[in-house]
């Protein structure tokens, strides 16, 4: 892969959990490759170990809970605008954007979801798509629109079902998947 010669699109993580895909992107952003310099991680759940991580390594950060998001998002847009964010990457990100909020950051606003899309939007894909006995399963980058898990592909990755397959060893090996393509997927929008 190609060098990346512009200058960085300054990006801001959003997160609520494990963090996987949040260090997997802290890695990326530190490469020759990245288009992105990652300026900003917010979570909206306190004691989240991504969160911890971020604040640990040196990054700007902010969580605030989940209680009364429309102010949430207020402050969100202010620190947003002050820093001149001009991506953001849902990672692990549990809750609903505003259509206010997503309009805002109008193509600006990216996910990754662990199923293959437009198949199994929301939460507990992988037990859903074990119990339709699906051949295959996956993941997704997507633009955000107003509508849960419905706005443009940018990428997607096919992962074959095995026969014993659980929960458990379906998600394990996505998330694989999920790490190398988010920052595909990031490389794609920027060219
Ligand atoms: C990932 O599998 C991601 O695709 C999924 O949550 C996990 C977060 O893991 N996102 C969604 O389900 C969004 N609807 P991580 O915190 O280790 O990156």
């Amino acid at each position: 892969m190609k060098k990346y010669l512009g200058k960085k699109i300054s990006t801001a993580i959003f997160i609520s959990g494990r963090g996987s895909n949040l260090k997997n992107l802290i890695k990326f952003s530190k490469s020759k490759i990245s288009p992105i310099q990652i300026n900003f991680i917010f979570s909206n759940k306190k004691n989240s170990p991504g969160f911890m991580y971020a604040r640990n390594n040196g990054f700007k950060t902010l969580c605030l809970p989940n209680r009364n998001f429309m102010s949430i998002e207020k402050k969100l847009l202010q620190i947003l605008n002050k820093k001149k964010i001009k991506l953001i990457c849902l990672a692990g990100f549990m809750k609903i954007l505003s259509s206010n909020f997503i309009k805002k950051f109008r193509g600006k606003i990216i996910n990754i979801h662990p199923s293959l899309l437009p198949k199994y939007k929301g939460l507990n894909t992988h037990i859903r798509v074990l119990r339709n006995r699906e051949k295959y399963s996956g993941c997704t980058v997507h633009f955000v629109n107003s509508k849960l898990d419905s706005g443009k592909i940018i990428l997607q990755k096919k992962v074959k079902i095995r026969k014993n397959d659980t929960a458990k060893k379906l998600s394990k090996r996505i998330l694989f998947e999920e790490h190398r393509m988010y920052p595909k997927a990031i490389i794609k929008i920027s060219s």
